[in-house]
C-alpha cells in the first residue's frame, strides 16, 4: 500500500544518501514529488542534472525525453533513470527522426543549399526542436545549425534562431511555434504547417518562399483540451479571475486567457500575487491541485472540469520509484537511459546553445 511504499523509498533513499539525486517534474504526483529533492520545469530540471556532478545516479520523476536530456547533461559516468520506461510523450513521439529528415529533403529542394548564407549571413532555415522530442531529433537539430528551447525560453530562442536564419522549421508543438511566433509579431500566413501526408505541390513554393516559421503538425494531448468556452464560463461564475494557460494551448486559448507561460512562470505568478486572487489554470492538474494546496488564500482551479493527468507523467507510480532505488542500494541499476554517442555529440550542442542563448 501507499504507506508502505512510502517507507520503503525513504529507507532507500537514506541509505543511498549523496550518491543519488531524485529529480520531479511539475506535472509528477504528490506521492512522487515528496521524495523529490528538486522539482521543476523541463529547463528546471535540465539544468539540475548539470548540477549534480557528483551523485553516482540520477533518478528522473518525468517522462522520457527528459530523462534523455539529462543523460546528455550529466557526466558519462553518472545513471540516469527513468523509472518506467513506459513514461513517454505522445507529443515528442509526433516528431520521427524519419520524417523530419524527409521534410528538410524537400525544404532543400524549395531553399536550395541550406548552409548557403545571404548577404546578412544568413542560412535558408534554422531547425529548432521544442525540448519534447527525442534525443535522435536533437542530435539532428545540432547538426543543421539548430537549437533546442523549452516553454520557458522559446522566445529567446527564437530570437536567436532569426539571427542565423531567414526562415524557422520549428517541431514538434504546432501551439508553441504559433503562439510564441506570434507574440513576436510574425502573421499567421508566414506560418505554413508542414504537411507530412502531401507531397509539395506548386501553391506550396510560394507559401514557403514567404514563410517565416514552418510549423510541425505535433500536439500536446492534454493541453488540447482546452476551450475558450472554459475561459468564459470562467469569467462568467468567477468576477475578476485571472486565467493562466500553458503555451502548449492552441491559439484561441492563449489568445482569450490574460497571460500564457511555462509551468514555471504559472507557478510564480500564482506567487508573486499579493491579495487573495481567482486563479483558472490551464494546464496539467498535478501541478494545479498541488499550486491549489500550498496557497490556500488564492482560489486556483483548472479550467478543465474533467480531470486531465497527463497519462504519461502518471506513470511514473512510486511502486516504480521505490524498485530503482532499492535496486540501487542492492548494486543494481535498472532501467538507465543512454543516449549513444552519434547521437549525444550533436544533440549536446543544441541543447548547449539553448543553455548559452541569453534573453
Ligand atoms: P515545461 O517546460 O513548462 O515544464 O513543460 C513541459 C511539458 O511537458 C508541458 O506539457
Ligand atoms: Fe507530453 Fe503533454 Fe504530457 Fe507534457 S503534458 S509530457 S507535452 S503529453
Amino acid at each position: 500500500d501507499d504507506t508502505e511504499l512510502d517507507a520503503r523509498i525513504r529507507a532507500a533513499k537514506q541509505t543511498l544518501g549523496d550518491r543519488v539525486v531524485i529529480l520531479g517534474h511539475f506535472y509528477q504526483r504528490e506521492e512522487v514529488v515528496t521524495h523529490a529533492d528538486y522539482v521543476g520545469d523541463s529547463f528546471q530540471l535540465a539544468n539540475a542534472a548539470l548540477e549534480h556532478p557528483d551523485a553516482e545516479a540520477i533518478v528522473f520523476c518525468g517522462v522520457h525525453f527528459m530523462a534523455e536530456t539529462a543523460d546528455l547533461l550529466s557526466r558519462p559516468e553518472q545513471a540516469v533513470i527513468l523509472p518506467n520506461l513506459a513514461a513517454g510523450c505522445s507529443m515528442a513521439d509526433m516528431a520521427d527522426i524519419d520524417q523530419v529528415e524527409e521534410c528538410w529533403e524537400q525544404l532543400e529542394e524549395v531553399y536550395g543549399d541550406m548552409t548557403a548564407v545571404d548577404a546578412d549571413g544568413r542560412v535558408p532555415v534554422i531547425p529548432v526542436t521544442y525540448m519534447n522530442s527525442s534525443a535522435a531529433i536533437k542530435g539532428f537539430v545540432g547538426r543543421h545549425g539548430g537549437i533546442v528551447c523549452t516553454s520557458s525560453n522559446a522566445r529567446t530562442v527564437l530570437e536567436w534562431a532569426f539571427e542565423r536564419g531567414r526562415r524557422v522549421l520549428f517541431f514538434p508543438d504546432q501551439h508553441l511555434g504559433r503562439n510564441t511566433a506570434k507574440a513576436m509579431g510574425v502573421p499567421l500566413d508566414r506560418m505554413p504547417m508542414w504537411n507530412p501526408n502531401r507531397p509539395l505541390g506548386g501553391s506550396d513554393q510560394e507559401t514557403l518562399t514567404d514563410a517565416r516559421v514552418i510549423l510541425w503538425h505535433g500536439f500536446c494531448s492534454v493541453h488540447r483540451r482546452f476551450t475558450v468556452d472554459q475561459i468564459d464560463k470562467a469569467r462568467a461564475e468567477h468576477a475578476g479571475v485571472r486565467v493562466i494557460v500553458h503555451p502548449e494551448c492552441p491559439m484561441a486559448v492563449v489568445d482569450a486567457a490574460d497571460e500564457a507561460g511555462s509551468t514555471d512562470y504559472i507557478r510564480k505568478a500564482i506567487e508573486a500575487a499579493d491579495e487573495p486572487t481567482t486563479f483558472a489554470i490551464g494546464t496539467e492538474i498535478n501541478l494545479v491541485q498541488r499550486l491549489a494546496a500550498e496557497h490556500p488564500q488564492h482560489t486556483i482551479f483548472c479550467l478543465d472540469p474533467v480531470v486531465c493527468p497527463c497519462s504519461t507523467m502518471y506513470r511514473i507510480h512510486p511502486g516504480y520509484l521505490a524498485w530503482t532505488l532499492e535496486a540501487l542500494v542492492a548494486g543494481t541499476v535498472e532501467n538507465r537511459i543512454t543516449v549513444p554517442a552519434d547521437v549525444a555529440d550533436p544533440a549536446r550542442v543544441a541543447l548547449e546553445r539553448m543553455l548559452a542563448a541569453k534573453p
